[in-house]
């Protein structure tokens, strides 16, 4: 940004409000320190009042003022809800239900992504936007459309599509048949045409009955569709705004689209951070949400909407305590944010977010709220110095992807499966141990890491299990757990005994396993370190080939099989857990001896509540703490570093107010 500052800002909507009132707005705004607003990604009608009748004046205006005080500009393309003309004259463009009803227009994001008119439309607007505003120094980038990922259109121009992307996927219906394993029931397929919607949801009396083959190309080819429609949208922006960035808010954790692929097109992601208002509890979820969203292209981010208030559209949540708004801020800092926004300026006097609370109430007055937030840009400004070039390196990597959570979804195969669950296991547990992590798809090249996770790996190619063996025979250490390795890239199950194309390098073989229900069994830990838990939910029963077993199970029937085993294998070890186990104090534990297996040590020792990261960079590394907790906690840090916030220099002891945070130049 400007001067290497850091951009900080709001979310505008100056068509909800007098126009009298901007300039108050631009001046609160600016004494506030925000030098950044995002406007227009729900004005298209504003924009095109009628079909080819464009009126961009009145946010010229707005565009203007704020470049009078120095403030920049992102603009959205309006494309996430269609003027009322639109739906009229193009019905088609509404999305079509799986009851093969049609959505009634009057909210937003109900457009079908295959209608030719919508795609054209949309466009089209994007292009006559970017166009219009493609010279105005003052506009500096683009976010496409608002938080793609719906509504799956069931209309027959989504079903030739489908049919035409499997086309293009398999090139000839024998390799379809193959791939999806379509001899069972008897549904091969002789021609294109007869591929149907999948009932994958299992909403309609017939339950989940498709083909799970089947259904996993269709998740896949929702992605793809809107992966089309935002890319007709960035192409015209980039021939009309070369020098623009452009991004997408994605929403952090939602798993709908794969947003590796969304974010392919895109300069850098932005994702929209709502942690949720319940009892003060540790955001382990904004974290994880954050390092996904980094790890998507392996480079910092945006945020694009920040929390800025008591959220709720019928009802609302609790109001943020002094000093939450700002922790909530370095949280994302700490975790490669490169800019942050909040959502919204003011509260709405109208519509369905009256009860989402902005920065301003709806009296437009700066309160408390609005006070944390310019105390966080003063911050930040004077912090951009060391950190514009620092991002998050980690020695640990945990594989993740759409693929496998979608797979899962559709057959978890015991009650409460859940792979992004599973994660959080893992990363709650090196989250209490403050170590940094990163999230990489498995295609990605994860030779360099030193530990690497993968819980929930359902799927595994063939190129991804040479991957893991290579990389354990060079010494790496690498953990996964229940369910590894049972299906192929198009989701039929391996023949063979599991865990398949990993059951070398884990040293293991699972001839049986079982859901478990409502009962538990009772762990044994063979070696002395671990301390004894239940096993729930499901249990594969292991046995250990020439991985050696660290805890078993104190059951008649079970005396013979393994929970935890590990495998040296080359130079490395591969660890697998068979179970779930209730208590997070597991996890600690395993994580624990993970990172002794490869040699990670934590940089500072973590009451719990804080979280702890670092952004580095050649010149400059620096310590992130926040205190996630309503009491003043004290932690050991190196002595004599810099704290950049109040510029005075550490003692052993750093203390954290309640909802503190520190920032602790770590440089000799
Ligand atoms: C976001 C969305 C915003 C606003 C906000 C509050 O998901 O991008 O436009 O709706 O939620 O509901």
């Amino acid at each position: 940004s400007d001067e290497g500052k850091m951009y900080v800002g709001v979310d505008y909507y100056p068509e909800h409000w007098p126009e009298e009132r901007v300039d108050q707005d631009i001046k609160l705004m600016k004494e506030a320190g925000f030098n950044l607003v995002r406007m227009a990604e729900f004005a298209w009608v504003k924009m095109e009042p009628s079909e080819g009748v464009y009126d961009f004046g009145w946010l010229d205006k707005v565009i203007d003022k704020f470049q009078q005080q120095g403030i920049k500009v992102i603009l959205g393309t309006p494309t996430a809800v269609m003027p009322a003309w639109l739906a009229r004259k193009y019905p088609a463009a509404m999305a079509t239900n799986d009851d093969g009803s049609q959505i009634d227009w009057g909210g937003r994001k109900n457009n079908c992504f295959s209608d030719g008119n919508y795609r054209r439309l949309s466009e089209r607007i994007a292009d006559e936007m970017s166009e219009h505003f493609a010279n105005h120094p003052n506009v500096i980038g683009w976010q496409t459309d608002n938080e793609l990922s719906g509504p799956i259109c069931h209309c027959q121009r989504c079903l030739a599509n489908f049919q035409d992307w499997l086309k293009a996927k398999y090139g000839t219906l024998d390799s379809l048949n193959a791939a999806w394993g379509n001899h069972f029931w008897g549904l091969t397929l002789h021609s294109w045409q007869e591929v149907t919607f999948p009932d994958c949801e299992g909403e309609s009396d017939w339950g989940k009955i498709a083909n799970p083959s089947l259904c996993l190309d269709w998740k896949r080819f929702h992605t793809a569709l809107q992966v089309d429609f935002q890319r007709d949208q960035v192409k015209v922006i980039r021939k009309n705004c070369p020098e623009d960035f452009i991004t997408h808010n994605m929403m952090g954790l939602h798993n709908n689209v794969d947003y590796y692929k969304l974010a392919e097109d895109l300069d850098f992601v932005s994702w929209d951070n709502y942690p949720v208002w319940n009892k003060p509890e540790i955001p382990y979820g904004s974290s994880m949400a954050a390092d996904v969203m980094r790890g998507l292209k392996q480079k910092n981010f945006w945020i694009m909407e920040q929390t800025a208030g008591p959220v709720g559209w019928g009802e609302f949540a609790r109001n943020t305590r002094p000093g939450e708004l700002r922790k909530i801020c370095y949280q994302q800092l700490a975790h490669g944010a490169d800019a942050q926004v909040w959502f919204r300026w003011r509260t709405s006097t109208a519509g369905r977010e009256q009860y989402w609370h902005g920065l301003l109430g709806h009296d437009g007055k700066a309160g408390r709220r609005y006070e944390e937030a310019a105390q966080v840009a003063r911050e930040y400004d004077k912090l951009s110095e060391y950190l514009t070039e620092t991002t998050v390196k980690s020695k640990v990597a945990i594989l993740y992807d759409y693929e496998n959570i979608w797979a899962t979804q559709n057959q978890p195969g015991f009650a409460g499966n859940d792979v992004q669950k599973a994660i959080s296991r893992y990363y709650n547990a090196l989250f209490r141990k403050g170590i940094n992590v990163d999230f990489l798809h498995p295609d990605y090249d994860f030779s360099g890491y030193d530990l690497v996770l993968a819980p929930g790996l359902h799927i595994v190619s063939k190129e991804l299990a040479a991957n893991i063996e290579a990389f354990v025979e060079a010494g790496g250490v690498f953990a996964t757990e229940y369910r590894a390795a049972v299906k192929t890239p198009t989701n039929l199950v391996y023949d063979l005994t599991l865990p398949g194309l990993l059951r070398e390098v884990l040293g293991i073989q699972i001839p049986e396993y079982e859901a478990m229900g409502d009962f538990t069994y009772r762990m044994e830990p063979i070696e002395p370190d671990f301390k004894s838990y239940d096993a729930t939910m499901y249990s594969d029963w292991i046995i250990p080939e020439a991985a050696q077993t660290l805890i078993g199970y104190d059951e008649w029937h079970m005396k013979d099989y393994a929970a935890l085993t590990r495998n040296q294998f080359g130079k490395g070890h591969a660890w697998y857990l068979g179970t779930i186990v209730d208590d997070p104090a597991f996890y600690d534990q395993l994580i624990a001896r993970l990172l002794d297996d490869a040699e990670i040590e934590p940089e500072v020792e973590l009451p719990a509540g804080v979280e702890a990261s670092i952004r580095q960079d050649e010149q400059h590394q620096v310590l992130f703490l926040i205190n996630h907790t309503e009491n003043e906690l004290s932690i050991k840090v190196p002595e004599n570093k810099l704290e950049l916030i109040s510029d005075r220099k550490t003692n052993s002891d750093f203390q954290l107010k309640p909802f503190g945070v520190g920032v602790i130049l770590l440089d000799d």
